[in-house]
């Protein structure tokens, strides 16, 4: 014992003189490996590298066996019912789009300057709060429509009044369960809505009604072929709803910046941030696309499923007149 004790010192020197690099390296060695390792572990405080995952998607992937067909349409002889304005005693939405720009949150739309492009667009819609400003040669500078999820909304509202003043944003959708959007006073998210509604002169607030939340997790339901469960198991995704509305409002929608997931597949391919305006090493992004994909994959309820989203979307782009560029991709046969 006292050989090895002494073997030991001699090996890492340690003696007075040299204690404090000794000390220092064992702090930094612990920090390093707190990093490697606790990220497995809370993905979510995830800074560096994560140890790769055997990604499990291809099970949503194998649940859509149907042959692909038409969206189901909320409504026949009015597709677009089901949205209402936040303030009562206005018109519902009813806008219609030849050619739509739906433009992706993701970091692949930094990659193809499509800025001018999507601008030539009838109609522009676009998610959250995905900025405009010093995004323009990538993203376009114009916004017809902004689709909105109901969580955090009104951190969401404090960036989209920052983009309002350097575009033309006029119609909010927000999307969210009836717990929140309940009009009877108690909904959070409605009653935030309705002051925002009131005081804004320039900004329509529109909202889905309960029977349109109903009809999107149904649709997804069929879609996937998923056995029915509640609501609150699967979370839908922005995308999702913002698709849905494209294809009731345009005659043609050209999807800019949505990979179809294979990426994914490829440990070799060029890492998207989950978000543009994050970047994936930024502490407040730190969030690459695939791990984003793989992480809620594997998280069994409250998680989008955004492999099995494009799936369906790349289905729909057979009957709904749906292309989607940078990246360009052609749904399988
Ligand atoms: C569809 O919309 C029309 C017109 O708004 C309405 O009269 C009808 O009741 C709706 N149908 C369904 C099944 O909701
Ligand atoms: C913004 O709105 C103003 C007033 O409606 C209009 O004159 C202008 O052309 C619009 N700009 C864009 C980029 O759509
Ligand atoms: C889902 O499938 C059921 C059963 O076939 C059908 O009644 C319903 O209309 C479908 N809904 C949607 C939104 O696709
Ligand atoms: C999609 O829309 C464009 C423009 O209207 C049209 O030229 C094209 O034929 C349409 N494609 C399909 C498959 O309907």
């Amino acid at each position: 014992m006292s050989i090895l004790y002494v073997d030991l010192r001699s090996l890492v020197k340690f003696n007075h003189k040299n204690r404090t690099p000794f000390l220092i390296g064992l702090v930094v060695g612990f920090t390093i490996c707190n990093f490697v390792y606790f990220p497995t572990y809370f993905p979510t405080t995830y800074l560096g590298e994560r140890r790769p995952r055997p990604p499990s998607y291809a099970t949503m992937y194998n649940i859509i066996a149907d042959p692909a067909k038409p969206l189901e349409p909320f409504n026949n002889t009015d597709p677009l019912s089901g949205y209402v304005n936040v303030l009562k005693d206005k018109a519902p939405f009813k806008r219609h789009c030849s050619v739509c720009a739906l433009v992706s949150t993701s970091g692949h739309v930094l990659n193809y300057m499509a800025g001018e492009e999507i601008d030539q667009a009838e109609c522009v819609i676009r998610m959250n709060h995905a900025p405009v400003d010093g995004f323009e040669k990538h993203v376009g500078t114009r916004t017809t429509v902004r689709v909105a999820t109901h969580k955090n909304f009104e951190e969401a509202w404090r960036q989209i009044t920052h983009i309002i003043s350097t575009e033309n944003l006029s119609n909010v959708f927000v999307w969210g369960p009836d717990r929140t959007m309940r009009t009877d006073g108690k909904g959070k998210t409605y009653n935030y809505l309705l002051s925002l509604a009131k005081a804004s002169t320039d900004v329509e607030f529109y909202m889905l009604t309960p029977e349109r939340m109903r009809y999107s997790h149904q649709l997804f339901d069929n879609e996937t072929g998923l056995p029915r469960r509640p609501e609150s198991d699967i979370y839908l995704s922005t995308g999702w709803f913002t698709m849905v509305l494209a294809t009731e409002m345009c005659d043609q929608i050209k999807v800019y910046g949505m990979s179809n997931g294979d990426n994914c597949r490829d440990p070799n391919a060029y890492p998207a941030a989950y978000h543009y305006f994050h970047h994936f090493l930024d502490f407040q992004g730190r969030r690459k696309e695939c791990d984003e994909y793989n992480r809620m994959e594997n998280m069994k309820t409250g998680a989008h499923r955004f492999f099995a989203e494009k799936k369906v979307f790349g289905r729909w782009s057979k009957y709904h007149n749906i292309t989607f560029h940078f990246p360009t991709w052609t749904p399988e046969e």
